[in-house]
C-alpha cells in the first residue's frame, strides 16, 4: 500500500512540474541589493544613488571610539571593493540621462553620517542593544544608542548596494530601515577538536558571522580526540593531547581571535566539556578520568572521575586561567553524554555510591555542583540539556542548552523550572543531508507557544546556536559546510517571523532569490560559500 502511495505521489510531482522541460539559466537568479537577515521594518523606494568612491564620505556626529573607525574602515574597504567587478563603458552619460528620464535616478551618494548616542561599551555582551536607524539617501543616516548597533547597520547599509544590470555602476536604492533582533543570543559552535581549524579559518568564520549578524562564537575548544588549547599552567594537556604540536591555540591566538570578535560585536564564549568527552586529558592526566571495568578487568578510561579532589583543584586552576583569556562572562562546561556505565562499572566509584547512597546519576549531578563553584564569581555557566536533566539544582542565570530529541517538552520543563535555555536540537550543521532550507523554519518560541499558548514562557528562550561539529570537517571543507546552512539559522534567529512562515509549512519564495545574493556576497568577501540550493552562478 505504501509503495502505491509513494508511486503515485512520484508521478504527481513529475505531472506537476513537467519535470522533462530545463530551462536554461540559474534556478534563483540572485536578488540585488536585498538584505540578509531580513530587517524587522523596511521600506523599500525605486528610486536609487550611484555610488562612486571619489565622492563619498563617512562622518561620526556624536561618540566614537576604536571599535567604530576600524568598523567604518573595513566597511568603506567592502562598499569601494567588494560589491561586484564592474565593467567600465564609454556610454554611461546617455544611459544615465535615460534613467533620470524616468525619474529614479536621484544623484550620488554624497555621504553616510553616523550618529552614535552613547559612549561605546568595551565587550559585547547577552543583553547588548544591537538596534539600529538606517536611512539612504544622498546624505544617509545611521543612528544607534549602541555600538553594536551601529555595525550591525554598517553590515546592512554595506548589502544594499548592487551592480547595474549593465554592471556599469554600483547603485544603492533610497530606503528606511529600522532593525533590531528577535533573539539575543544567535551563536555558532566550532568543534576544534575532532580537526583542528586554523587561526585564518576561525577569524573568516568571524567575518562570515559578522555578515549573518550572528554574535556568539561557541569555541568548544577540547574533546575526547584532541586537547589544542595550550594552557601556561598545564602544558602537558597540550603537548601531550594534541594531534601535533602545531596544531594548538596559544593565548596570543586566542586574543587576537577574541580581539577580532570584539571588533565585530562577537562574543567568544569558550567550552571546556567536563566530566564527560575528556579522553585527551588522559593523555598527560590519566589520573583524572575513571578506570572502566568489564567485570574485574580495567578495559580502559572514562569520564573524569568525580570523587577525587585533584580532579577538582586542577579544574579550578586551569579555569582560572581560560577565563582571563576569555573575557566573557559566560563559561560553557559542557556536561553532555557522560559515560555513567563505566562510572557504574569502577568498584570505588560502586563503594562511593553505596556509601553515600547515591545512583549514578547522582554522582553527575554532584560533579557539576562541584565545578560549576569554580568558575569566577562574576561568571555565569551554560551547560547542555542532561546537567539540567539529571536533577542539578542550576541557579536562575544558568543557560541550559538543548540539542536533544523531545526538544519541545524539553524547552517547556525547562522554562517552566523558571531557567532560560539556548536551542540546537534542529540546528546541527554535522548532518551532511540537511541544506539551508531546513535549518530555516524552526522557530523556539514559536514551536513553544504552539504546545502551550504561554506567551509568559517565550523570553526564556533567549537565543540559539547551529552547531558545527567536525567529526567530518576540517579546515579544507570547514568554511562552505557552514555557509550558507548556518545563514539560515542566523536569519531565524534575527528577522521577526513571518506570518505565513510555520515550521510546519513552506518557505516563502523571496527567500531562495535572497540567499543566492547572500550567498554570492560572501563569496565576494573572501568566504568560499556553497551553492545553496541548485544551478546558478556568481559574478566575482
Ligand atoms: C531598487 O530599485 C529598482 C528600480 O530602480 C527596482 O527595480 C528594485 O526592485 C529595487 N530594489 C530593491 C532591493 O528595493
Ligand atoms: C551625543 O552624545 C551625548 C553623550 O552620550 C548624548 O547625551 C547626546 O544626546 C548625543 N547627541 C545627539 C545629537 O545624539
Ligand atoms: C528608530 O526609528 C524608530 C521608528 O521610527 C523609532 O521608534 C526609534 O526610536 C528610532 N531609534 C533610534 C535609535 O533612532
Ligand atoms: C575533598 O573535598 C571535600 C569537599 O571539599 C572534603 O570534604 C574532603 O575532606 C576532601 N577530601 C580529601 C581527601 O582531601
Ligand atoms: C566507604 O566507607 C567505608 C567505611 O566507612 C570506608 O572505609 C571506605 O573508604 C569508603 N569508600 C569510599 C570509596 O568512599
Ligand atoms: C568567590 O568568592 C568566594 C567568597 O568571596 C570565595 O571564597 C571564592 O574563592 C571565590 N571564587 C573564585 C573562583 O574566585
Ligand atoms: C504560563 O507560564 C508561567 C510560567 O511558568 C506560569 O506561571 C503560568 O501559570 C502559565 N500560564 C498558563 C495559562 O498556563
Amino acid at each position: 500500500m505504501l509503495k502505491l502511495i509513494i508511486f503515485l505521489m512520484c508521478f504527481g510531482v513529475i505531472f506537476a512540474n513537467n519535470f522533462w522541460i530545463v530551462n536554461p539559466g540559474p534556478k534563483y537568479p540572485p536578488t540585488k541589493g536585498e538584505v540578509w537577515p531580513k530587517p524587522q521594518y523596511q521600506i523599500k523606494e525605486k528610486t536609487f544613488y550611484i555610488f562612486n568612491p571619489s565622492q563619498f564620505k563617512v562622518k561620526t556626529t556624536n561618540q566614537t571610539c576604536s571599535i567604530l573607525t576600524s568598523a567604518i574602515e573595513r566597511y568603506s574597504y567592502v562598499i569601494s571593493n567588494k560589491i561586484g567587478r564592474r565593467i567600465r563603458k564609454r556610454k554611461v552619460r546617455a544611459h544615465r540621462r535615460h534613467i533620470s528620464a524616468e525619474g529614479l535616478y536621484k544623484g550620488h551618494l554624497n555621504e553616510l553620517e553616523i550618529t552614535l548616542t552613547k559612549p561605546c561599551e568595551g565587550y559585547p555582551h547577552l543583553n547588548m542593544d544591537e538596534n539600529y536607524n538606517l536611512t539612504v539617501s544622498a546624505t544617509s543616516t545611521l543612528s544607534s544608542p549602541s555600538i553594536w548597533g551601529v555595525i550591525r547597520g554598517l553590515e546592512t547599509f554595506s548589502q544594499l548596494f548592487y551592480l547595474s544590470d549593465d554592471r556599469n555602476e554600483i547603485r544603492i536604492n533610497t530606503t528606511q530601515i529600522y532593525d533590531f533582533p528577535r533573539y539575543k543570543h544567535r551563536g555558532l559552535l566550532l568543534d576544534t577538536s575532532r580537526h583542528f581549524i586554523s587561526v585564518t579559518n576561525i577569524l573568516k568564520t568571524l567575518d562570515a558571522m559578522a555578515m549573518n549578524k550572528m554574535n556568539v562564537f561557541h569555541w568548544h575548544i577540547v574533546d575526547d580526540q584532541s586537547f589544542p588549547y595550550k594552557s601556561e599552567k598545564f602544558p602537558e594537556l597540550s603537548n601531550r593531547g594534541a594531534f601535533d604540536s602545531s596544531m594548538v591555540y596559544t593565548k596570543e591566538d586566542i586574543e587576537r581571535i577574541v580581539e577580532y570578535a570584539r571588533n565585530r560585536g562577537i562574543r567568544v564564549i569558550p567550552e571546556f566539556d567536563v566530566p564527560g568527552h575528556t579522553a585527551s586529558w588522559g593523555s598527560s592526566h590519566p589520573d583524572l578520568l575513571t578506570e572502566c571495568y568489564e567485570g574485574n578487568k580495567v578495559v580502559g578510561l572514562g569520564p573524569m572521575n568525580p570523587t577525587k579532589n585533584t580532579t577538582y583543584i586542577l579544574l579550578r586552576e586551569l579555569f582560572q586561567e581560560v577565563q582571563t583569556w576569555f573575557p566573557d562572562r559566560y563559561f560553557h562546561v559542557g556536561g553532555d553524554e557522560v559515560a555513567l556505565d563505566c562510572w557504574k562499572s569502577n568498584p570505588e566509584l560502586q563503594e562511593y555510591m553505596k556509601n553515600n547512597t547515591l545512583t549514578v546519576a547522582d554522582l553527575h549531578a554532584l560533579f557539576m555542583r562541584r565545578v560549576i563553584p569554580l568558575l569566577a564569581n562574576n561568571s555565569k555557566p551554560i551547560v547542555w540539556q542532561e546537567v539540567f536533566d539529571e536533577g542539578v539544582k542550576l541557579t536562575k542565570d544558568t543557560l541550559i542548552q538543548v540539542w536533544k530529541y523531545n526538544w519541545i517538552t524539553e524547552m517547556i520543563n525547562i522554562l517552566s523550572a523558571g531557567h532560560e535555555l539556548l536551542f540546537s536540537s534542529t540546528w546541527y550543521l554535522d548532518a551532511i543531508k540537511s541544506e539551508w532550507p531546513d535549518y530555516y523554519s524552526p522557530d523556539p518560541r514559536q514551536m513553544v507557544y504552539d504546545v502551550t499558548q504561554n506567551e509568559t514562557l517565550l523570553p526564556g528562550i533567549v537565543g540559539g546556536e547551529a552547531c558545527m561539529w567536525g567529526e567530518m570537517v576540517d579546515d579544507r571543507n570547514v568554511i562552505n559546510r557552514v555557509w550558507p546552512r548556518a545563514s539560515a539559522v542566523a536569519e531565524r534567529l534575527w528577522s521577526t517571523l513571518d506570518d505565513n512562515i510555520n515550521y510546519k509549512s513552506k518557505i516563502p519564495s523571496e527567500t531562495y532569490y535572497r540567499i543566492e545574493e547572500h550567498t554570492c556576497r560572501m563569496i565576494r568577501r573572501g568566504i568560499d560559500a556553497q551553492p545553496p540550493t541548485g544551478p546558478g552562478f556568481c559574478i566575482a
